[in-house]
């Protein structure tokens, strides 16, 4: 298995621990370190709408807290609760943002649409970031 279908196969396990009783929208993401090590993530939402955290801040967030700095791959699946993954399930803006604060241009995000994975870039997804 390359580590492209590994992160997919630890972003399906993340997954079962979304937490989605509003959207019912379960996400999860598996976050490879340029050690090697991997973080992963659910969404984690909340009564309060906007406090809700999607799953992708969740393992960078995890990952930034062990220390980590360097960041290689993201993979990202997502699908409504009881269902299986049928589409790929891009990462948000506020998500792309957070990628950009950590990572460089060549970060890899892996998503999954049930089938075959499809691999963009940071720069891919966000070109022109804002940064201070
Ligand atoms: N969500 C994520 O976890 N990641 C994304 O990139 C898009 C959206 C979550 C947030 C919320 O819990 C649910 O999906 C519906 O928006």
């Amino acid at each position: 298995m390359s580590y492209r279908d590994e992160l997919v196969a630890a972003a399906l396990k993340a997954r079962e621990s979304s937490y989605s009783p509003y959207s019912h929208f379960r996400v999860g993401a598996a976050l490879l370190c340029s050690d090697g090590e991997v973080f992963d993530g659910a969404n984690i939402e909340n009564s309060s709408f906007g406090a809700t955290n999607c799953a992708e801040r969740t393992a960078f967030f995890r990952a930034i807290m062990a220390g980590k700095r360097d960041f290689k791959a993201i993979s990202i699946v997502g699908a409504p609760e009881g269902e299986d993954i049928t589409s790929i399930c891009a990462p948000c803006g506020i998500c792309r943002q957070v990628m950009a604060e950590f990572c460089s241009p060549e970060f890899e995000i892996i998503l999954f649409d049930g089938k075959d994975i499809t691999v963009r870039t940071l720069s891919d997804i966000l070109p022109d970031s804002f940064k201070l």
